[in-house]
């Protein structure tokens, strides 16, 4: 973990607040992730880590603060410009379609990709029908190099629907990566798997940060698996943070223990 090289402020929340109705979701958050880094977030159930990463990815906008990516500061950030910008996230609860096979799911997550494409090819060549089926191929191409890298070779026609849930959450990654993100935001990636699943999907995680140069931004629930793979920790409760550190600053830190020891409520 100490060798890789870690580089620039990517992504710089600052002062987010979030509320829902009476519900303060996230109260004046500020952190950064720097790139090539795999940066956790961590707290208790309803601490506000999934509504966190859903204001960076432009689904909730916060009442208050601002969200800056490679030194571009946004108010609100914009799903569909968020995904161009090459932020890509995975969902807590799986968002496949479970009828369609592997190789069909993750190609949508080309699908952006593909459309822009198809729109400057028709700009520069509008009868280039013969190069937008190479275009395809190369997206084709792309999707099996996935498939390979997550060893999922023998499923690639398989209803993701009739896999087992740890390979679900490999394809739900796949999906992801088929975007070449420059940030990936997993939401709880491992969680309802075994022992097994969880430590594939961290070799993955890494395997990814390390290959690929992926910043990744982590939620999960698993001290364990945070402690392993993360660079620096974000400890979220009750919307508010309360450490910020090195796994091992974060693990030491009186508040944090007592947040999960569930001893400061
Ligand atoms: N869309 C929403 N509408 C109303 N309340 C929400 C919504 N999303 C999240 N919340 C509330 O915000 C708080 C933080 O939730 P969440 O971000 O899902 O926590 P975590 O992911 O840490 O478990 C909770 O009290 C939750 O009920
Ligand atoms: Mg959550």
């Amino acid at each position: 973990m100490t060798s890789k090289k870690i580089g620039d402020v990517v992504l710089d929340v600052r002062n987010i607040s979030l509320r829902f109705g009476g519900v303060k979701a996230l109260t004046d958050i500020s952190f950064d992730v720097r790139e090539h880094e795999v940066r956790a977030i961590i707290g208790p159930n309803g601490a506000g880590k999934s509504s966190m990463l859903n204001c960076i990815n432009g689904v909730y906008q916060p009442q208050d603060g601002s969200i800056s990516f490679r030194g571009q500061t946004f108010k609100h950030m914009n799903s569909r410009q968020v995904a161009e910008m090459g932020i890509a996230r995975t969902f807590q609860n799986l968002a496949l379609f479970k009828g369609m096979s592997v190789i069909d799911n993750i190609m949508t997550g080309r699908n952006l990709r593909i459309k822009s494409n198809l729109f400057m090819q028709a700009i520069r060549n509008p009868f280039g029908i013969g190069g937008a089926q190479k275009e395809e191929e190369a997206h084709r191409e792309f999707v099996e190099h996935i498939i390979d890298f997550l060893e999922i070779q023998a499923h690639r026609k398989t209803p993701v629907g009739q896999l087992p849930y740890g390979l679900q959450k490999r394809v739900d990654l796949g999906r992801a990566l088929a975007m070449e993100p420059k940030v990936l935001l997993l939401d709880e990636p491992m969680a309802g798997m075994n022992l097994e699943e969880k430590q594939d999907m961290s070799r993955f995680i890494l395997d990814v940060n390390d290959e690929f140069g992926t910043t990744i931004v982590l939620i999960e629930h698993d001290m364990g698996v945070v402690m392993d793979i993360s660079d620096r920790v974000v400890v979220l409760d009750y919307g508010k943070k309360i450490g910020d550190g090195t796994p091992d600053e974060v693990r030491n830190n009186e508040e944090v223990i007592s947040a999960y020891l569930g001893t400061s409520h």
